[in-house]
């Protein structure tokens, strides 16, 4: 036997349950004690990704290409406000080849993140929408789009997995095991907990709220002309294609949400504030492991770690990066119940 088909890890990939369906929902306020219902908002389901054949980057964006050495032109791999722990003192004083490497390493866990992102959770959904098994409700325009989403995605995994093998040859930087994301980790928990038939709606919420937050990564990197060009190409490329998802995702959410009933909604909607903070928290074991690998002392990667993540400046970056979301959600009712608005209070998400 394979060790592919031993591997634990294979066989936990979150796509265990019946796919969600909306129109096994129940419609009307149930059960007793139900908060008051969502108005069903009237508004017209449009397509997302109409101009998709002349803007995608899987249609029209060639292949990033490491093409000269832009590192002896003093060029990095990684914007370094993004990898705190390469500016701590500690690290510094290693010197510019302790930094290099944990730049390049937290370019590689971006991109290992990405792929497992991209084809361990959004792609499922997409499918499920793609294929009708969302239901035979959704609208034909939605369904057609979330084809096109599965290309994208599949293509932003792939050119993840392409960049991170330039990268790895262009630098000798060697690529540690990739364990599984924090975020993967915590949704597959998440979702174990769960009824079967709320799983496969759990991580469709979860693609809304990874799909509608902005990290800093899509946002610094592309405009950071420290950083090698390809790689800025590449998290451009991305970045654009995600402005596409973002505005499908939020009219997908707009389109489910009033159709959950009210007992579904006070059971994942707590789930919301739960799978943004699993999405934007520093994921520190990977990290830990990188300065590891460095002359450091094991109190010294703990100080390192512990100073580079203040609590309070990663409750605002997360915040921050959840500004779009938060308001997706306050705009279809979300916040309304006093219930989920203290879940998202409980998080830091909410004054
Ligand atoms: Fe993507
Ligand atoms: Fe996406």
């Amino acid at each position: 036997m394979s060790s592919f088909i031993l591997n634990t890890e294979y066989l936990e990939i979150p796509v265990q349950g019946p796919a969600f369906d909306l129109s096994s929902a129940p419609r009307v306020a149930s059960g007793p004690g139900a908060p008051t219902p969502a108005p069903s908002p009237a508004f017209t389901i449009v397509s997302k990704l109409a101009h998709w054949d002349e803007k995608a980057s899987v249609r029209v964006k060639p292949r990033r290409v490491l093409l000269r050495d832009e590192e002896a032109e003093g060029k990095t791999f990684f914007t370094p406000e993004l990898v705190p722990v390469s500016r701590h003192p500690l690290v510094a004083r290693l010197g510019p080849e302790a930094v290099r490497a944990l730049q390049v390493k937290t370019l590689y866990r971006y991109l290992d993140f990405t792929k497992r992102l991209e084809l361990d959770a959004i792609s499922v959904v997409a499918a499920d929408i793609a294929l009708g098994r969302a239901g035979p409700e959704l609208p034909d325009v939605m369904r057609q789009d979330a084809f096109k989403l599965c290309t994208d995605e599949a293509h932003h995994a792939y050119f993840s997995d392409d960049m991170k093998r330039q990268v790895a040859e262009a630098t000798g930087v060697a690529v540690e095991d990739s364990s599984t994301p924090r975020f993967l980790r915590r949704l597959r928990a998440i979702r174990r907990d769960l009824p079967r038939d709320q799983r496969r709606l759990a991580l469709a919420l979860f693609s809304v709220v990874s799909e509608t937050l902005i990290s800093g990564i899509l946002c610094q990197v592309p405009k950071d002309e420290r950083v090698v060009t390809s790689v800025r190409e590449m998290v451009a490329d991305h970045a654009e294609d995600e402005g596409r998802h973002s505005a499908f995702f939020s009219q997908f959410f707009g389109y489910l949400w009033p159709r959950l009933g009210n007992s579904l909604r006070a059971e994942l909607g707590p789930l919301l504030p739960e799978f943004i903070q699993a999405f934007l928290e520093p994921d520190k074991t990977p990290i830990r492991r990188s300065l590891r690998a460095l002359p450091l002392h094991p109190d010294e990667v703990e100080t390192i770690l512990a100073e580079s993540y203040p609590p309070a400046e990663v409750a605002a970056s997360t915040r921050q990066a959840a500004t779009v979301t938060l308001h997706l959600f306050e705009r279809h009712g979300v916040m309304d119940d006093p219930h989920l608005a203290d879940a998202f209070r409980e998080r830091g998400l909410r004054d």
